[in-house]
């Protein structure tokens, strides 16, 4: 009840700074007002970064906490979990984890649908708990950035219940109302406009999922609270959800709006106001447009994966798709293969059909290139999805640690959801102990990455593309690395040029491969096995 009182003053403050919308604050009465979690405004208090500079370009991992370590034997997974293995994950050599929304969501389960923007699921622990993993993660080096869904909250977040409430509750126009509904609306197949008995809201991704009013600048100002409240607390950074969806202008044009990039532009400078801080965006259909200075600095390079694949599976169309990305792309984009939504793809083992030389040629093809890789949880030891979930589930299953069938080492407890297909094969216990694994391979490259700055923060040079063949080098002040991948099945002696004349190729992958010489021409000959990489350091 103190809580609750406390939670209803503050909203009754926060009333008075409500004044981008079409319903004036002051003219509603205080008691048409529910009772709101805290929306207080906060300010800027940066405890700064023990992170070093440009460590977003090392790899991250992206973790769905409730499939990933269960700590209290309830079957799903939790924070004090994540932090009993995040050993492991220095040990895997990555520098950040993205996680999947950790806020309250009434979904209890993607967490897409927030009620609580400052507080953690209850399902994961608490403020405490992740003010602990903060600090743990740090003490190993890495950062940690959190889903932020900026675009909606859920149909159950307080905010919302007070904008359903009356036409005149000042949270009314937090939220999008018409009523009558417009007609002529169609997004992902569906009318977005949701009827109510007084007006119908806009929700396009589910009717649990009405979307904010992002043109109410009191709406902004409480996400721009939000964000420094985290940041206030140690977060990295942010993954923000669905950027492309922000405004609509219109039913023709309800995405990629001008508004969304310089919204995203001012959360960008939000973040700017803190020392090494980094955020990347959910924008599928514009992944450029997104990754500019002027909007998020980052973006999801969507349209990468396909490429991947292709080279991966030895198809040259891919390959030079592959050499020619960078060529234009900014340096900023974060990559990766796949991750927790089906519409970006199945899991990369489903994908190639669990075959190992495929799969690592794929990891190698974006772990090496420039930008921000992202590796999806389990991806790193050949995880599949769940053989009898057919939506987004199937992606998210628990992490397979050991070769346990019912439980995976995930948990003491039956796990909340169906294993991944193949957790009797590909689990952490078992690859751990292979030298050939896909997880040692994994490690591999990721030790490339962290050892040789020139690949995680140097610059894209001198990409060709021949048949099977990929060969780049990357150069970061004197530091410079060759690159050669082929993904053909036959070994192929490659004539590189364009290297400095008479350069030393020192041997950096794979271990115990010899050097090489160029000649005064810049040239030389390297034979490179069938489906597998060679890289030289060049110092
Ligand atoms: C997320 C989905 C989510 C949707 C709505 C997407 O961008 O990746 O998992 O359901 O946004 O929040």
């Amino acid at each position: 009840m103190a809580l609750l009182k406390h939670l209803l003053a503050a909203s009754l403050l926060a009333l008075t700074g409500c004044g981008g919308g079409s319903s004036p604050a002051a003219s509603v009465p205080v008691a048409a007002v529910l009772p709101l979690v805290d929306i207080s405004s906060v300010t800027l208090s940066d405890p700064g970064s023990s992170l070093p500079v440009n460590w977003q370009h090392g790899a991250f991992i992206e973790i769905f906490v409730r499939s990933y370590q269960d700590s209290d034997g309830n079957g799903k997974g939790d924070l004090r979990g994540l932090i009993q293995r995040l050993d492991y994950l220095q040990e895997l050599g990555v520098k950040g984890i993205w996680l999947m929304p950790v806020s309250s969501s009434s979904d209890h389960d993607h967490g897409y649908a927030v009620t609580d923007y400052r507080g953690v699921e209850s399902d994961y622990g608490n403020l405490a708990d992740f003010d602990e993993l903060l600090k743990q993660a740090h003490a190993r080096g890495i950062g940690v950035i959190v889903d932020y869904v900026i675009n909606h909250s859920s149909a159950q977040n307080p905010l919302f219940s007070n904008s359903r409430d009356a036409v005149g509750n000042a949270y009314r126009n937090w939220y999008i109302w018409q009523d009558p509904p417009p007609s002529g609306w169609s997004i992902y197949g569906g009318n977005p406009w949701r009827a109510t008995g007084s007006g119908a809201y806009f929700a396009p991704f589910s009717d649990q999922m009405p979307d904010f009013n992002l043109l109410n600048s009191a709406v902004v100002d409480y996400h721009k609270s939000n964000l420094r409240f985290w940041l206030n607390r140690g977060v990295d950074g942010f993954r923000f959800d669905a950027v492309g969806n922000l405004v609509e202008s219109g039913p023709s044009a309800w995405e990629n709006q001008p508004r969304n990039y310089s919204l995203m532009g001012e959360m960008r400078s939000l973040l700017n106001g803190y020392a090494q801080r980094y955020m990347v965006c959910e924008a599928p259909t514009d992944p450029a447009g997104f990754a500019a200075a002027s909007a998020c600095g980052s973006a999801f390079a969507f349209n990468l994966q396909t490429s991947l694949l292709q080279a991966a599976k030895g198809q040259p169309s891919g390959v030079l798709a592959l050499a020619n990305y960078f060529k234009t792309a900014s340096s900023n984009m974060a990559t990766m293969f796949s991750n927790h939504d089906l519409f970006a793809g199945q899991r990369l083992w489903d994908q190639v059909g669990g075959n190992s030389a495929q799969y690592k040629l794929a990891a190698a093809s974006y772990l090496l290139l420039p930008g921000t890789p992202f590796i999806y949880y389990g991806e790193e030891i050949g995880m599949s999805g769940a053989t009898n979930i057919s939506d987004d589930g199937r992606l998210r299953t628990p992490m397979s640690w050991t070769a346990n069938t019912s439980n995976a080492g995930f948990s003491g407890a039956t796990p909340y959801r169906a294993l991944s297909g193949n957790v009797a094969s590909q689990n952490v216990a078992a690859q751990a102990a292979d030298p050939n694994s896909i997880l040692a391979f994994y490690k591999a490259m990721l030790k490339l990455r962290n050892s040789l700055p020139s690949l995680a923060q140097g610059s894209y040079e001198q990409a060709w593309a021949s048949g099977n063949l990929l060969g780049y080098q990357r150069l970061f002040a004197k530091e410079r690395t060759l690159v050669l991948i082929n993904y053909g099945d036959s070994a192929v002696t490659a004539a590189v040029a364009s290297l400095p004349a008479n350069a030393a190729l020192s041997n950096a992958y794979p271990v115990n491969a010899s050097d090489a010489t160029a000649d005064a021409a810049g040239l030389a000959n390297i034979t490179i096995a069938a489906q597998s990489l060679r890289v030289f350091s060049l110092r």
